[in-house]
């Protein structure tokens, strides 16, 4: 689905932005003990120099629950005035509780509805969507969205082709009406035609957890590396023109580009074949890897730490991940403390 959203009622903007990321850095260096690769091929096919690992201790609801204290900080947000919690995540604490009412618990938000969202990498510009819906219509005030995965527990460290891709890590967003500026429209997709090419087979109804799924290593992420990455770059594009045209908007107003980091030669990719050029384009897999549902949020909290996000920035988001799915937002970065 291809929507414009600022004429359907009231404007709403991310007005808060936090991160957390685990202290353990984990190098390429470290991975060439691990298994059969080397810094230089995962640089050169990836782009990535080392990534975060949660200590064993650390589950996702403790990097998103201080992503989310900062998020409400910088928009003077009070917990209380929370009324919807949505954390897009692959790797929650548990089944349930979900961690969104894990997190709603911890930081005291006593009105809020809280849910946790599944479509892995694209799961924080979906639930940027959701929480939009909600606080466009006056379902609620204002909203949290939260995108954190710890992927090292769910990562095959046997797995060469995918165990150099993942880290871990939350960012955090605060939504609630705008004066100025804020969502100007959202591009979502879906198509499980190509499911297989990524997932993790186990844990679920369908093969629920047993000595032979264990043995197997059917808890962690299989990927068609090679089909992800063709499939990611063509949607990629394509999702991005919808949501401009639809936006009435072109490539040349597009101020900052954040695309999930998935692969440097993905986003690369991408952003030449829609004629963004290299200073638009928002980078740091550099140092975090794909960090999947958590990947743009990071993204953003660290845009506006370097100054690259003032009122008036015209950004473009777009995700891509198991589904397979996808999604894409184009916002207009709203001016201080909101409506
Ligand atoms: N080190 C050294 N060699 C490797 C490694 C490694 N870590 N991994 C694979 N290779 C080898 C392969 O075995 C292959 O060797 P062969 O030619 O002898 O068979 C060779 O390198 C080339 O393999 P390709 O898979 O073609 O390498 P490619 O350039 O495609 O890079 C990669 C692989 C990095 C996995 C890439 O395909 C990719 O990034 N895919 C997309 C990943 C992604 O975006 N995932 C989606 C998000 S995840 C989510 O939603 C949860």
């Amino acid at each position: 689905m291809v929507t414009r959203v600022d004429g359907n009622g009231r404007l709403v903007g991310i007005t808060g932005v936090g991160i957390r990321v685990p202290e353990r850095i984990l190098t390429n260096a470290e991975l060439e003990q691990m298994v059969e690769t080397s810094d230089e091929w995962i640089v050169e096919r990836t782009g990535i120099r080392e990534r975060r690992i949660a200590a064993p201790e650390e589950a996702s609801s403790d990097l998103a629950i201080p992503a989310a204290r900062v998020a409400l900080e910088r928009a003077g947000a009070d917990p209380s005035e929370i009324d919807l919690v949505i954390v897009a995540t692959s790797t929650p604490d548990m089944v349930f509780p979900s961690t969104a009412v894990l997190v709603a618990q911890e930081l005291g938000m006593p009105r809020a509805a809280a849910y946790d969202l599944l479509a892995a990498c694209t799961g924080f510009v979906y639930a940027l969507a959701q929480g939009h819906g909600s606080v466009s219509s006056g379902l609620a005030r204002k909203a949290l969205v939260v995108g954190v995965d710890v992927m090292s527990r769910i990562t095959n460290w046997h797995d060469r082709g995918t165990c150099i891709l993942f880290g871990d890590g939350a960012g955090a967003v605060v939504l609630e009406p705008v004066r100025d500026g804020g969502f100007v429209g959202f591009e979502l997709g879906a198509d499980g035609s190509a499911g297989d090419d990524l997932c993790v087979p186990a844990g679920g109804s369908r093969a629920p957890a047993s000595r032979e799924t264990v043995e197997g290593d059917l808890h962690t992420t299989r990927m068609n590396g090679s089909e992800i990455f063709r499939y990611a770059t063509r949607v990629m594009v394509d999702s991005a023109r919808a949501v401009l045209e639809t936006c009435g908007a072109d490539v040349a107003d597009v101020d900052l580009y954040v695309a999930h980091q998935a692969n440097k030669r993905i986003v690369d990719y991408a952003a030449e074949k829609l004629g963004l050029p290299p200073e638009k384009v928002f980078l740091n897999i550099e140092r975090y890897g794909n960090t999947s549902a958590a990947s743009i949020p990071i993204c953003l909290a660290e845009a506006e730490d370097q100054g690259l996000l003032d009122a008036g920035t015209r950004v473009l988001m777009t995700g891509v991940g198991g589904g397979l799915t996808w999604g894409s937002a184009y916002t207009v970065w709203p001016g201080r403390n909101g409506a």
